[in-house]
């Protein structure tokens, strides 16, 4: 029976409760591999039992209020489990998980730079192997933002600043039909009038069409509208395409507009081989967008931004404050965080992503994001030999679409049928008008034999719909 003495519990108390919750945390980390992503109960008693619960004057037990988590998580999808191929999937790792406690513990401030300049030190350096990974010169800067929607939001703004001089009255921005929802809600967000959202469509029903761009960008110019950014993907969410980034980045030198890449799915498989070569152009980027809570398998929270010329950003978000005068920097050095982006007071989020690539080393990444591209381009491969089954186009990087046979209600229920197995968990989408069928491997937790389960019950739905 343990109840919390005080805020910073004695020592044999913080030895119970770190005991305690080590024990959950270890049963969540050896269980994974063996979980069912779907198929819980959907907890809607304990929903009601949570929305009425207040907590209490006194300190509840430790054991009982663990009791109440582990029975949250018993309920819902498990999208840390290894079947989980829908959206794109987040796996979660321990080592960053302790890296966010050691940090939330130590509660350092790295929103300046001359409080710890260590810890900002730290961080930096591993945003310095995120920028060097992608070729970028010695005056970029990375960021650590809480996903890649903020990401993209800090890109299309620092974008509008330096384009359209802040007049985002005037600002257009140039977009994918298949780039992600959070770009469009970026430019409506730093105030660009939704009609200068110049939504362009693909030369192949799947990549972003630079001419498109080209006469949209000219239009705009010709009528005094001031081009801001122009948005390429980098895996697109619908199918993991990659656009045509060397041609767009040719295109934004031309015109001399801001060229952005939204990288948060496809990143990083810039450390394989194959990706890199995919990913080609991509170091010409003025931004891009990086989720660690994707393909790093950092746990949710994460996203990154990289920026070409670290003044840019400076541009965008410095302002200052009487009460803020007592504080040194040290900007030739070490980044102050809080004048780069619109956060002041932040966790030390590059504890997230520093221990987890010193504990597993960086090739265990390369290795495990590489057998990724294995396992899609096979899967591929064994849909495409099913005449039940249609693919729609070869996989850039890990995500297959396809089409059982049969019309968009054909695709729903071959849907629910796969992920009635509780197995794996299957997604839709829409392609050129009609339903879809998404299996996206990016747990690092996905095996062969997960995706063997996938490939067999999908047969079995495709041959239940061809009848
Ligand atoms: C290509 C792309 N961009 C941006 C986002 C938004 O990232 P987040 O969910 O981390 O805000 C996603 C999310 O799936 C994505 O796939």
């Amino acid at each position: 029976m343990v109840r919390l003495s005080g805020f910073d519990p004695p020592g044999g108390e913080t030895d119970e409760l770190l005991a305690e919750v080590g024990e959950l945390v270890a049963e969540l980390v050896t269980t994974a591999a063996d979980r069912d992503v779907l198929g819980h109960d959907r907890g809607d008693e304990l929903i009601g039992r949570l929305l009425d619960q207040r907590p209490g004057e006194a300190p509840a037990e430790l054991t009982e209020t663990l009791a109440q988590l582990r029975a949250v998580l018993a309920t819902g999808v498990d999208n840390a489990a290894p079947g989980e191929l829908a959206y794109i999937p987040g796996s979660g790792l321990l080592t960053s998980a302790l890296g966010d406690l050691l940090a939330g513990v130590a509660n350092r401030y790295t929103g300046m730079s001359g409080f710890t300049p260590a810890a900002v030190a730290l961080e930096q350096g591993v945003l310095r192997w995120l920028t060097e990974l992608f070729d970028l010169p010695e005056r970029s800067q990375g960021l650590l933002l809480s996903g890649g929607s903020n990401a993209n939001l800090t890109a299309i703004v620092t974008a509008r600043e330096k384009h359209a001089d802040g007049r985002a009255d005037l600002a257009t921005i140039y977009v994918g039909e298949h780039a992600h929802a959070s770009v469009r809600k970026a430019a409506r967000i730093a105030g660009v009038p939704g009609p200068q959202i110049r939504v362009c469509g693909s030369s192949d029903g799947a990549r972003l069409d630079p001419e498109c761009v080209r006469v949209a960008i000219k239009q705009d110019l010709a009528e005094g509208l001031r081009p801001a950014a122009i948005v390429g993907a980098a895996g697109t969410t619908n199918a993991g395409a990659i656009d045509p980034l060397d041609r767009l980045a040719d295109l934004a030198a031309e015109l001399d507009v801001w060229f952005h890449v939204d990288a948060a799915y496809g990143g990083f498989f810039q450390l394989t081989q194959r990706g890199r070569e995919r990913l080609a152009g991509i170091e010409r980027a003025d931004s891009i967008t990086l989720d660690p809570h994707k393909s790093l398998y950092l746990p949710f929270g994460t996203g990154a931004l990289l920026v070409r010329e670290r003044d840019d950003l400076a541009h965008a978000f410095a302002e200052s404050g009487d009460y803020l005068r007592d504080h040194s920097e040290d900007l030739d050095t070490l980044p102050d965080f809080s004048a780069i982006t619109p956060e002041l007071t932040r966790e030390w989020r590059g504890l997230r992503l520093w221990l987890p690539l010193q504990l597993h080393g960086v090739a265990a990444f390369e290795r495990s994001l590489d057998a990724t591209l294995d396992l899609a381009a096979d899967a591929w491969r064994d849909l495409r030999a099913d005449p039940a089954v249609e693919v729609i186009g070869e996989p850039d990087l890990s995500i297959v679409v396809f089409r059982v046979v049969g019309d968009d209600a054909a695709q729903d229920a071959a849907v629910r049928a796969i992920n009635a197995d509780g197995r794996v968990r299957l997604s839709t989408t829409v392609i050129d008008g009609r339903v879809a069928v998404r299996l996206a491997v990016l747990s690092h937790r996905t095996t062969r034999s997960t995706v063997e389960i996938a490939l067999r019950l999908i047969h079995e739905a495709a041959a239940v719909a061809a009848g």
